[in-house]
């Protein structure tokens, strides 16, 4: 059986992960005001729900995901906001006309966009794109599912932290890799918050003899 592709998702409305209301760990970082304000990109950004809630906090937001259907939506229940949406590949090269390349941003949000990706050499590609948009000191936010709670045949996909930080670790640095858990879904399927910062000098060789 093949699997449904993204479009096929929202064509045909079956959008478990779409809550309608900004992810509460967002919310509560930006309520706490650690997260570096001005322009932000939101990477698979589904119907728009946490991009609306970053522009009618103050950012300037570039949405981008794979699925037309999908950002026709966001666009539609988006006016008024400052949000530029587009229909890109996070994967694919970015041309010069790449909404990825719109940058450099101080923030990068994604919420179960990276977790999609299960080759590690994906989820390499997945940080470097993002790295490749941030300044120097800007933060990617990732909501990420996680292998940790009981066993389940649903829900967000699982990813244990050496795989997140594999991919994340070369490119940028770790300012936290939190567990928690996507709240608002029915469920409340373990996650993790990660927060990644871009550095301004490469990471130093593990000081590890032999
Ligand atoms: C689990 S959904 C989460 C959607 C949204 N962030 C939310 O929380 O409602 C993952 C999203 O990533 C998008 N996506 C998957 N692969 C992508 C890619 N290569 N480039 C851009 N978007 C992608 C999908 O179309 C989908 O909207």
């Amino acid at each position: 059986m093949t699997r449904p592709s993204w479009e096929d998702h929202y064509q045909s409305d079956r959008l478990p992960w779409d809550t309608g209301v900004p992810d509460p760990a967002l919310v509560e970082l930006v309520d706490q005001g650690v997260l570096p304000g001005g322009r932000a990109l939101e990477l698979g950004c589904g119907t728009g729900t946490n991009s609306r809630f970053l522009a009618a906090s103050g950012w300037q937001v570039v949405a981008v995901d794979l699925a037309p259907t999908a950002i026709a939506r966001a666009r539609a229940g988006s006016e008024g906001h400052d949000i530029h949406f587009a229909n890109a590949d996070i994967l694919a090269e970015p041309g010069a006309d790449s909404p990825l390349q719109a940058g450099p941003f101080d923030l990068v949000f994604d919420r179960g966009c990276f977790h999609c990706f299960e080759a590690p050499a994906d989820q390499a590609l997945f940080a470097r794109r993002v790295a490749g948009a941030l300044r120097v000191g800007g933060e990617w936010v990732s909501l990420i599912g996680s292998t940790e709670g009981p066993a389940r045949d649903f829900g967000p996909p699982r990813r244990s932290a050496r795989e997140v930080l594999a991919a994340v670790e070369p490119v940028l640095a770790v300012v936290e890799l939190r567990a928690l858990a996507f709240r608002d879904l029915p469920d409340a399927a373990a996650a993790w918050l990660g927060r990644f910062r871009r550095r301004e000098m490469p990471a130093q060789p593990s000081s590890r003899r032999g």
